[in-house]
Order: C-alpha cells, then sequence, then structure tokens
C-alpha cells in the first residue's frame, strides 16, 4: 500500500452554499470532482497530520463510494485516525455529537440534507470544526480558494475498508474505528430529557408516528422511540435509510410529508406526529389537523424549556435566524433573556452558543436545536416535544393554542419559487434593494412600512460583519415581509418570500394562515414584481 500523488486542476463552482456543497451525484462522479474538494479541505485545514475526525453521511446514493474515498485520502494526507459510522451512516446531529464526546479536530458528513437523493437526486458533502458545529465563512471561503488553484491530491491505493463492521483496525497505516451511529447520540438525549416521564405517558396509551421518510433518522428513531421509549413496533414508519430514500422527498413539511399528515388529520389521529429530513436536522411536529410552524415550536420549547432535566436551570438566550417569526422575541422578552436574529444558516448560532449568550435555537426552515450541539436536531426536537407532552399532560394542539392565547399568534408561511431563472432572480432583488432606501414611511395596501433594508448581522461575539443576508420590510403594526435567495438549491434560483403578521385576539386566532395573511401575500407578489420578471404567478412550495 502506499500514496498515490495525482495530479489535477481547478474544477469551477466548489463553493460551499448555506450548508456546505451540493450538487447532482453525476457531478460528484465525474473524475477528481469529490477528490478536489476533500483536498481542498485538508489543504484548507492546514495540518490535519494525526488528527482525528469523524466521517459518515445520510445514506444517499453514492454515500459508501464517497466513505472509501475519504477515508483512503486521509490516510495518505496523515489523517491519524477516522471514526466512521457503521455502513457510513451518521447523522448530521449525530455526528456534531462524536466530534464534541469525543473531542475531534471536525468531521466530514456526506449529505445534500433535504434534497431528494438516488443517482439523479443531489449529493454533499460539509465539514464541521471541532465545537462540532458547520464551518464558519472563514473556513469554507479557504476551501473555496484552495479548490482553485489545486494542482494534486493524495490518495492511498489500500483496498476498500470494511465500514460494516464495528470496531478498529488500519487503513494504510491510519487507525480507522467503525462506531455504532446510534450510541453516543442515544446517551446524550438520556442526559437531557426526562425518559421515565416520557415512557410513563406512553405507557399510559398515547401513541406516537415518526416518519423517517427513508433517510438517516431511522435508526434513531427507531433505537430511541421503539427501542428504549418502548413505543410499540409501527412508531417509526420508513425507518430504514435507503440510497434513493424510497423516492421520498425528504423534507419534513406539509407539502412533501403528506402520508404523516394524513394519519394525523385522521379521526384516531396519534397524539403527536413527527418527521425529519435526509440527515435528520430538520424536524416537523404535527398535532391533530394542525401543523406547528417551526417558528411556533422554537418559541413553545423556550416557554417550557425548563420541563426537560438538560434545561431546568433555565435558558440564557434564544437566537433565530432573521426570516423565522418573532414568536420566540415574545417569549424571550417574557423570560427576561435576550433574543438574537442571525442570517439564514445554522452555522451563525455557533458563536452565540460556544459564548453561552444562547441556549436555543431555530429556524424556520423545520430547524431547531440547543447548545447541546452544534446542528439543529429532529430527534431531540421531537424528544422535547415528548417530554413537554409528558410534563404538562396536555395535548399538541392544547399546548399551541394556549400558547397564542398567551403570547399572541405569528400567522407565518414561507412561498417559495423554485427552479427560477437564476438572471430573473437576481435582477428581482437588485431591483427590490435599490427601492429599499424610498420605502420607508410609504403604505403598501393598509400598512406603513416602518424599516426597509438588506439584512446585515454583526456577530456579537467575533465581530464579524455579513452583508446582504435578505430583504426585510417591516412594517408598523409588527408584519413582516422578507425576500431571499435560496443557498442551498442545485437548480436554477430558489425565491423564498418569508410572511408574517402579528395577531392578539385571540378570537381572530383561529383564521387559516394563508387567509390571515393574504394581502400581504399580493403586496409581496407587487412589490417584488414577481410575475413580471420571473413568470411565475404562484410559488411552487407554500410551507
Ligand atoms: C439548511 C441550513 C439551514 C437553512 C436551510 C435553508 O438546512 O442548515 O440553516 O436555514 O438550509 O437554507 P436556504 O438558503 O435554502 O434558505
Ligand atoms: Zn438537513
Amino acid at each position: 500500500m502506499s500514496t498515490q500523488t495525482i495530479s489535477t486542476q481547478p474544477i469551477a463552482g466548489q463553493k460551499p452554499g448555506t450548508s456546505g456543497l451540493r450538487k447532482k451525484v453525476g457531478v460528484f462522479q465525474a473524475p477528481h470532482y469529490l477528490e478536489n474538494f476533500v483536498q481542498s479541505i485538508f489543504d484548507a485545514l492546514g495540518n490535519v497530520k494525526g488528527k482525528t475526525l469523524a466521517l459518515g453521511g445520510d445514506g444517499r446514493y453514492h454515500n459508501r463510494e464517497a466513505v472509501q474515498v475519504i477515508l483512503k485520502m486521509a490516510a495518505a494526507n496523515g489523517v491519524g485516525k477516522v471514526m466512521v459510522g457503521q455502513g457510513g451512516i451518521l447523522s448530521t446531529p449525530g455526528t456534531s455529537c462524536v466530534i464534541r464526546k469525543h473531542k475531534l479536530s471536525g468531521g466530514i458528513i456526506l449529505s445534500a440534507s433535504h434534497n431528494p437523493g438516488g443517482p439523479d437526486g443531489d449529493f454533499g458533502i460539509k465539514y464541521n470544526i471541532d465545537n462540532g458545529g458547520p464551518a464558519p465563512e472563514k473556513v469554507t471561503d479557504a476551501i473555496y480558494a484552495r479548490s482553485g488553484t489545486i494542482t494534486q491530491y493524495l490518495i492511498s491505493d489500500a483496498p476498500d475498508y470494511d465500514i460494516d463492521t464495528v470496531g478498529s483496525g488500519t487503513l494504510d497505516g491510519m487507525t480507522v474505528e467503525v462506531i455504532d451511529p446510534v450510541a453516543d447520540y442515544a446517551e446524550l438525549m438520556q442526559q437531557l430529557f426526562d425518559f421515565a416521564a416520557i415512557k410513563q405517558w406512553l405507557d399510559a396509551g398515547h401513541r406516537i408516528r415518526y416518519d423517517a421518510l427513508s433517510a438517516v433518522g431511522g435508526p434513531y428513531g427507531k433505537h430511541i422511540f421503539e427501542g428504549l421509549l418502548g413505543t410499540p413496533a409501527g412508531s417509526v414508519v420508513n425507518g430504514e435509510p435507503l440510497e434513493d430514500f424510497g423516492g421520498h422527498h425528504p423534507d419534513p413539511n406539509p407539502v412533501y410529508a403528506t402520508d404523516l399528515i394524513e394519519h394525523l388529520d385522521a379521526a384516531n389521529a396519534p397524539d403527536l406526529g413527527a418527521a425529519s429530513d435526509g440527515d435528520a436536522d430538520r424536524n416537523m411536529i404535527v398535532g391533530h389537523k394542525l401543523v406547528v410552524t417551526p417558528s411556533d415550536s422554537l418559541a413553545i420549547i423556550a416557554a417550557h424549556a425548563t420541563v426537560a432535566p438538560g434545561y431546568r436551570q433555565g435558558i440564557s438566550g434564544i437566537a433565530r435566524s432573521m426570516p423565522t417569526s418573532q414568536a420566540a422575541d415574545v417569549v424571550a422578552k417574557a423570560l427576561g433573556v435576550p433574543c438574537f436574529e442571525t442570517p439564514t444558516g445554522w452555522k451563525f448560532f455557533g458563536n452565540l452558543l460556544d459564548a453561552g449568550k444562547a441556549t436555543l435555537c431555530g429556524e424556520e426552515s423545520y430547524g431547531t436545536g440547543s447548545n447541546h450541539i452544534r446542528e439543529k436536531d429532529g430527534i431531540w426536537a421531537i424528544l422535547f416535544w415528548l417530554n413537554i407532552l409528558a410534563a404538562t399532560g396536555k395535548s399538541v394542539n392544547q399546548i399551541v393554542t394556549e400558547h397564542w392565547a398567551q403570547y399572541g399568534r405569528h400567522f407565518y408561511s414561507r412561498h417559495d419559487y423554485e427552479g427560477i431563472d437564476t438572471d430573473a432572480a437576481n435582477k428581482l432583488m437588485d431591483e427590490l434593494r435599490a427601492r429599499l432606501p424610498q420605502l420607508a414611511g410609504t403604505q403598501l395596501a393598509h400598512r406603513k412600512v416602518k424599516l426597509a433594508d438588506d439584512f446585515a448581522y454583526h456577530d456579537p461575539v467575533d465581530g464579524s460583519t455579513t452583508q446582504k443576508q435578505g430583504v426585510r420590510i417591516i412594517f408598523e403594526d409588527g408584519a413582516r415581509l422578507i425576500y431571499r435567495l435560496s443557498g442551498t438549491g442545485t437548480e436554477g434560483a430558489t425565491l423564498r418570500v418569508y410572511l408574517e403578521s402579528y395577531e392578539a385576539d385571540a378570537a381572530r386566532h383561529a383564521t387559516p394562515t394563508q387567509e390571515a395573511l393574504a394581502d400581504l401575500i399580493t403586496t409581496s407578489r407587487d412589490l417584488a414584481r414577481i410575475a413580471p420578471l420571473t413568470g411565475r404567478t404562484e410559488p411552487t412550495v407554500v410551507t
């Protein structure tokens, strides 16, 4: 066995987006594509010699092949040890947990998150740093810069390593430890939540339905819900990770998790419905004929945090991404703790968590998490809800409606215009930006604009500034209209329009969301000239 030095040249477009590098599987299968990026990671990190890294992915098509390539490249680059999930499986939160628990230098996660998989689907790769969180921009910028100058990569010519048997061995001098992907994570969850209370609640006849959408959450759900908590077999559905996610679009929202929604709409619905995405960091919580918005979920978890043993002492603060609704702000105010507003992308929470400024974080894109790791965490959120249900004896619907009654309701919806022409999308955003200075003080339909800007974030921990994170139109009555382009798509551009309005009067809380937001929706389309510029009169996805 020996190290091969392979000549290569830069491949354009290896710029990590909101959450790592994502491309069609075919792009990743092209000669040198994966290798160039992996070598760029190692080069950008500087000295990986003797370091220990975690490695795993969401099990999608090309996962196993990529794991072998990365193991061989790690060995050739002098990495000391790689802890790899059995079968190449590790959820994103699972990887973050392993990095933190074993104090590793970082980890490589193979996932395109909620994007479809299979030979014609997407593949992705991201690097997480030693705190267990996504690499900050200065690291991803360095990786991208390196990908533009790369001339060679190192790879061992060793045969494929057996990643299906738990235990330690070596690959061309590097230690490889194949680990149970669930064990460390399950142990952490038992420290955070009251498993005895949840078990009692389940034993009393309460039922759950967790839909893993044939993605990586399955093994975690089976072990934790069916194994440790003893939910009846069948509580976890689509629990086998499949290379094409069984044709599912592994995104836990009402549009894609339709089967779960149907089960929770039924007369004999389970007490809690939940789903997670491809790499199990996203979650959706569903009650009877009620989908809990991620923004509300964050606020509700914050309001009830002390029911869970891991949060008994209270929370230091909440952080939410800018487009996420202000429901959490109201709870933070009531609790007397700060609420931070960050750009979209979980990486922006890392500094706040590391500095102890925030305990809970959340995003409207079905992401919720805390300082227990440095990624959002689907199974964690489901366990938090179970802990709340067990501790209060209330139903999901009761918890939500009582929350609105106490704090007011933030009606919230996101309208996505997917796969639009990139030039048209950029033109739309540029036109909007150009009009911002004139908007403040003007009247749009029956609302007066209080503030109109392009969101810039000043990180209170490291002092860095991140510009152009989304156009915000904030109205005097607290309503908000936000526009930004997705950083996770792989085809054309996706325009996201976020709509939010506040209603204090409980008598109006039962209004259907799209109805409550109707005038704001019309304003959003007219103001940005969506139809004339993109040719779209309706969004492709409404959540
Ligand atoms: C990933 C990131 C999230 C982000 C989401 C949507 O899930 O981890 O932090 O909110 O993508 O990003 P996008 O740029 O597509 O709106
Ligand atoms: Zn994900």
